[in-house]
């Protein structure tokens, strides 16, 4: 089964989507997966057609033990792709992150910064002013040995400890970030509880500060079924990069009831119905994600992942 084609006028004509089930839908994992099934995760969403795929962190090994093997395995991608394993991006907090990015010659890095005082606590152990602090060597260093940044901010809806959070703060987090260097700005709806008013409202805020829609992506979880009506408020914005999880995997274990992103499979379904490009696989995909839901014994989420293979079986 394939959708049916309705083009919505205004819409841009093609997005990118930014792949990050190795690294967001992996490091919420209960159970240890072995560094060859996520190398062969990262392989089969390149051969699916994922133009971006973020395949770990160079986080504290006890903050995410299940990211620990991210030298190996980026070691291992790198011996066995070259070049192709090193424009995979990675999330990198600090100095000590960068050295291990540097290390393998990777070119993407990735920061993560928080919007709000609660979660920069909980996620990055400092305060959000002070998050700066530990951001700005890093991210020197990295431009000056030619990489691109990426830079997320989480928690730029809601947040489970302090409630509604301003949309003025996240653009002045945002701004900082750009500041430092980042070239992308990854807007992430942590807990999953934007709706669609609202991003409208930040991605228009963003562009009253003269950061304009080509500047963003947008990264949603899907915790309250909104992720797909806010990626179409995306859409009639402006915003042309979307992050996504394949199967639908994913969530922060330093956020109270944060879960799996947006999957991949859901986007590809929308976007196809509306004759945007994307240029990924989604019979590929599914595919995958079913690899992956045996690996981890139990079922995707991801309702077109679950429809597809169904189909599939009939
Ligand atoms: P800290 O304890 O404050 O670090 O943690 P520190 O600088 O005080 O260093 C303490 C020790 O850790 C030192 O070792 C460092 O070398 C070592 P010692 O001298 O004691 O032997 N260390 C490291 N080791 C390996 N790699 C590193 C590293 N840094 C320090 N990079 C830190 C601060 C930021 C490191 C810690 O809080 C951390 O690792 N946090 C990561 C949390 C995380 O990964 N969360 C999930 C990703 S964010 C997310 O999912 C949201 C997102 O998807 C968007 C959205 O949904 O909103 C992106
Ligand atoms: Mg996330």
């Amino acid at each position: 089964m394939l959708p049916m084609v309705w083009p919505e006028p205004g819409l841009p004509e093609q997005v990118t989507i930014y792949e990050v089930g190795a690294r967001d839908g992996l490091q919420n994992e209960q159970a240890q997966i072995p560094t060859p099934t996520k190398a062969e995760f990262v392989r089969r969403l390149l051969a699916a057609g994922a133009p971006a795929v973020e395949a770990t962190s160079f986080v504290h090994p006890k903050w995410v033990p299940q990211l620990a093997d991210a030298a190996e395995l980026m070691t291992g991608l790198v011996d066995e792709l070259g070049d192709r394993a090193r424009e995979l991006p990675v999330l990198v907090p600090n100095d000590r992150g960068l050295d291990r990015a540097l290390d393998l010659g990777l070119r993407h890095v990735a920061v993560f910064a928080s919007a709000t005082e609660s979660f920069a606590q909980r996620n990055l152990n400092r305060g959000l002013e002070s998050q700066f602090e530990m951001f700005a060597p890093m991210l020197d260093r990295a431009l000056e040995a030619g990489m691109d940044v990426r830079g997320y901010v989480s928690m730029c809806f809601g947040d489970p400890w302090e409630g509604a959070v301003d949309v003025a703060q996240v653009v002045e987090v945002g701004q900082r970030l750009l500041d430092l260097g980042a070239t992308q700005l990854s807007l992430g709806d942590t807990i999953g509880v934007g709706t669609a008013g609202h991003v409208r409202a930040l991605v228009g805020a963003f562009d009253d500060a003269g950061i304009g829609p080509e500047r963003l992506a947008l990264h949603f979880h899907d915790t309250y079924g909104q992720a797909l009506t806010n990626v179409h408020a995306g859409l009639q914005a402006g915003v042309t990069t979307y992050d996504a999880s394949a199967g639908g995997l994913g969530g922060c274990p330093y956020a109270k009831s944060a879960t799996g992103n947006l999957a991949t499979e859901d986007l590809v379904w929308f976007l196809d119905g509306l004759g945007i490009r994307h240029g990924l696989d989604l019979s590929a995909l599914v595919e995958t994600s079913g690899w992956m839901a045996e690996q981890l014994g139990r079922p995707s989420p991801s309702a077109v992942v679950r429809a597809l293979a169904h189909d599939a079986t009939e």
